[in-house]
């Protein structure tokens, strides 16, 4: 064999990052909080390093290259559905990752439609009818805990889009307890076993088949109703009319998971961004002051925002593209590697899984001058690989166009009316990770006070 065709066959494993415990590895510092850990992990190995999560080998890659690789690889190589096997008690067995793969590839397709550009005016006058409801009985000024105003008002916006006003109106206490049950079963630890908390996982259990129930009850009545003529255009009836390629109306418990899949793939990451949103413009009076101008510009005496006008508000769009480039909810994209997986010189080896982290991807001076400046005028790069809030490849957000038009729609209404400023000093809001997905610090308090017009 010549001395090059030798080189190219030597395959390095992926460098072990520092710190590693005896028996544990890294998998304390992870949970701890990801974000800091997978920052660390980069600045000491580079594009490629591996940690140990009490025993599951993850590899992390970094930078345009690497994640193109990770997001070309097929699924038998690269599994998203063995990696997040952790979710399958929350969406139920026979949905999504729980499903054979011609199945959830189908279940998937069923959701994009659901979701697709065409479906957002119908969604956008609910949206709206939400955020004005919700700031309807506002005093002229006060201080909240703005996750927690978001949290609720994501909830309210998703059931309402998915399930129709009936059910809106009448979200009882029992569905936001039981759903409340299913989300406190999912942290970061979930990722090295999805069992490991006993409590907390016989609650989901329990919430799961209680919610199944719930959802079954309404699939009923939506059937009868339907059967009375009446007609409706949401997620639900989306779901109610969709059909396998065979032809095969989905189950009620499929259409349960369904509905629970489209609520915890949508609430938090929108409700959690809109908390940062608010947070970058009271960080930034100024920036808020040119958005609040373009608002004002393009409405006019309107006090209605339409579809059109939220297309028109260039600047709100970029303030809102750059809160998800430094607050990224979501902050590992994991995939189990089925077949050793070849990246460069490295060979990573089946059994462990890899990560792809739009917090540390984001964060690269390769990619975004002065990274860790907000800064909405910048420029970003053209390819698809280094700005990834919504990830990459075949398993990319199906549900980026209704995100995007719900958090542009909360903050047209909002900051039309009001005006807002920090309740601690700018250094107090952080990036925590008290589950799987990224939110700022605990309260995150902010004061508002009604604009004069
Ligand atoms: C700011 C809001 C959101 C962010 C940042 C976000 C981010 C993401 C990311 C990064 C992924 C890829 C996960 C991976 O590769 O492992 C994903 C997948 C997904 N998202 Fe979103 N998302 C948001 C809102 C929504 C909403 C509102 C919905 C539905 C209404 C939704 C539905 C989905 C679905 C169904 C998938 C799974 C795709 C698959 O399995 O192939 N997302 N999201």
């Amino acid at each position: 064999m010549s001395e090059a065709s030798a080189q190219t066959t030597v395959r390095l494993a992926p460098p072990l990052v520092s710190g590693a415990v005896p028996g544990t590895g890294h998998y304390e510092e992870f949970c701890r909080n990801p974000a800091p850990f997978l920052m660390r992990c980069h600045a000491e190995c580079g594009e490629v390093s591996s940690f140990d999560l009490a025993g599951l080998q993850t590899t992390l890659l970094v930078g345009e290259e690497a994640h193109e690789a990770v997001y070309r690889a097929p699924d038998s190589q690269l599994s998203a559905a063995q990696a997040y096997q952790f979710m399958v008690p929350v969406f139920g067995q026979g949905i999504q990752y729980g499903a054979p793969p011609v199945i959830e590839r189908q279940q998937l397709k069923i959701q994009a439609a659901g979701l697709r550009h065409d479906r957002m005016v119908l969604y956008a006058p609910i949206v709206a009818q939400e955020v004005r409801d919700w700031i309807a009985d506002w005093p002229d000024e006060g201080e909240e805990d703005f996750y927690e105003k978001f949290t609720e008002l994501t909830l309210k916006t998703s059931t309402h889009c998915l399930m129709g006003a009936d059910f809106r109106a009448n979200m009882s206490d029992e569905f936001r307890g039981l759903y409340h049950d299913l989300e406190m079963a999912v942290d970061p630890e979930g990722l090295a076993d999805p069992d490991q908390h006993g409590v907390m996982a016989e609650r989901r259990d329990i919430a799961r088949a209680r919610l199944g129930e719930l959802i079954g009850e309404r699939v009923a009545q939506r059937r009868a109703a339907l059967a009375r003529g009446e007609t409706f255009h949401d997620m639900f009836q989306h779901y109610l009319d969709a059909t396998y390629a065979d032809g095969t109306p989905l189950s009620d418990h499929e259409i349960a998971g369904m509905v629970v899949w489209f609520m915890f793939a949508g609430h938090h990451t929108s409700g959690n961004t809109s908390s940062w949103m608010l947070v970058e413009l009271a960080r930034h009076p100024d920036l808020m002051a040119e958005v609040v101008a373009e608002l004002d510009g393009v409405l006019g005496d309107s006090e209605e925002v339409s579809f059109q006008s939220l297309r028109e508000m260039p600047l709100l769009e970029a303030f809102l593209e750059e809160v998800l480039r430094l607050h990224a909810p979501l902050v590992t994209l994991t995939r189990r590697v089925m077949t050793d997986f070849h990246y460069k010189d490295y060979l990573i080896p089946a059994g462990g899984n890899v990560m792809v982290s739009p917090y540390v991807a984001h964060r690269q001076p390769e990619a975004f001058a002065d990274p860790l400046t907000f800064n909405p005028g910048r420029t970003f790069p053209d390819g698809p690989f280094a700005y990834l809030p919504f990830g990459g490849g075949r398993h990319k957000c199906v549900g980026n166009a209704f995100a995007l038009l719900q958090i542009r729609t909360i903050f047209a209404y909002l900051l039309r009316k009001f005006t807002f400023e920090l309740s601690e000093p700018p250094e107090y809001y952080r990036d925590i990770m008290p589950s799987l997905i990224l939110r700022p610090s605990d309260p995150c308090r902010l004061r508002f006070r009604r604009r004069a017009r």
